[in-house]
């Protein structure tokens, strides 16, 4: 067997109550957090929750909690400015993967110069910023685990990707209690995006051993229980699992990388603000459809961990089995079409040498085993529409 590394969190607290069984470990970071957060976080009252357990340790919290779309650059220029105003020492995020992102963002910055775009890309960022906190209320980025941050650059309508391992959480939180009040849309979203990071990283052309563990695992977790967490917010036992399956994806391709789906769907996030788990949901089944043909053995793997279980099939038809029942899932869980989304075809068509060339230039595509070509790109995003 050839090496490999495998990058993770030094310490991952979870399952229920694993918040409050973990708030006293947060001091031993610092005493002076920026809470990055969102309205809905205050609203429902996880940020007094979570403050509250904070001041009984003398940590003395400053909020940011602006985070109410998918992260742009403005947002990383307000939350550093809080950052440095309040002398604040290490980062708190709460929420989806939004707030995550957008502390690991004011990390980088807070210790380089310049400004977030000059660090799109692999492997940029020279400094070491202050550590990070991550309290995931989805289940579906698996951000919390990730070297990875996802920033809109506005003048350019483009969705950065920044992987730094500078930026992995010191300590990532995944209490499935602060799930519960995710609404059906929301839950159905941030699973499909989590299955996608599971099944991207198992067929990626840098799958290694370990992460496969975790992303066959995460994939027979999602496709058992993401219905019935969608169905019924409140049943503890799905969303402990889905918890747990967008940890473990998160795991999986934050070491073997996400494909072609991911590579896609970010430009529709930035030019048609659809959110990031609909935007890969809707590209899922053309994408995986083009892609088993480059890796059927790996695909017949995610069939399986899927619960197709039919005789006397060719391993290519085995695979589309897997590729139907992911469709199917989508439907159970009233994901939207890109049509259904509201969005105007003609405007759709017009933009789609930029979504392509966007896509390309991501390099997530080429994680791909069949490396896809502009032509295939643009095929997809059409048949898809
Ligand atoms: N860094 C990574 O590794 C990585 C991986 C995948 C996606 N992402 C990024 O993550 C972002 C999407 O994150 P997301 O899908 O978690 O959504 P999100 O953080 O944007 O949240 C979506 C909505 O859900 C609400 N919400 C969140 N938790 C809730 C709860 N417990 N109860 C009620 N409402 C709740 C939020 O207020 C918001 O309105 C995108 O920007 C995407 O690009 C990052
Ligand atoms: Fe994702």
């Amino acid at each position: 067997m050839k090496s490999y590394r495998f990058l993770t969190p030094p310490t991952i607290y979870y399952g229920i109550g694993a918040l409050e069984s973990s708030c006293d470990k947060l001091s031993d970071l610092g005493n002076r957090p920026l809470l990055v957060t969102d309205k809905v976080m205050t609203d429902i009252g996880y940020v007094n929750k979570l403050v509250n357990y904070l001041e009984k340790q003398k940590v003395a919290v400053s909020l940011f909690n602006e985070v109410n779309t998918e992260p742009t650059d403005h947002y990383i220029e307000n939350g550093l400015h809080l950052f440095k105003e309040n002398h604040c020492d290490f980062l708190i995020a709460l929420g989806g993967g939004s707030p995550i992102d957008v502390a690991k963002a004011i990390s980088i910055m807070v210790s380089n110069p310049g400004k977030i775009q000059d660090y799109m890309g692999l492997g940029k960022v020279q400094q070491e910023g202050p550590p990070i906190v991550a309290i995931p209320t989805t289940s579906g980025t698996g951000s919390e685990v990730t070297q990875f941050t996802i920033i809109t650059d506005t003048k350019n309508d483009i969705k950065m990707l920044i992987g730094s391992e500078y930026i992995v959480p010191k300590i990532a939180i995944n209490d499935p209690i602060l799930t519960i009040s995710v609404p059906p849309g929301i839950t159905a979203a941030t699973g499909i995006d989590a299955l996608t990071h599971a099944i991207e990283a198992y067929t990626s052309r840098r799958h290694q051993p370990l992460a496969d563990i975790f992303a066959l695992s995460s994939i027979k977790r999602i496709s058992k229980y993401l219905r019935r967490a969608w169905a019924n917010g409140d049943d503890k036992k799905a969303r402990s699992e889905m918890m747990l399956a967008a940890l473990e994806a998160g795991m999986a391709f934050n070491n073997s990388s996400v494909t072609i789906v991911h590579g896609m769907s970010r430009p529709l996030g930035a030019l048609f603000h659809i959110p990031h788990g609909i935007s890969n949901a809707v590209l899922l089944p053309a994408c995986l459809e083009y892609a088993i043909m480059g890796l059927p053995e790996r695909f017949v793997d995610v069939a399986k961990a899927i619960g197709v279980c039919v005789n006397n099939l060719s391993d290519l038809d085995f695979a589309k089995e897997g590729v139907m029942q992911i469709k199917k899932l989508c439907e159970d869980i009233e994901i939207p079409s890109i049509s259904g989304l509201g969005i105007d075809k003609n405007a759709f068509m017009k933009q789609l040498d930029k979504m392509a060339s966007d896509a390309l230039a991501s390099c997530s595509p080429y994680n791909n085993a069949g490396k896809p070509s502009n032509e295939v790109i643009i095929k997809i995003y059409e048949q898809s529409f």
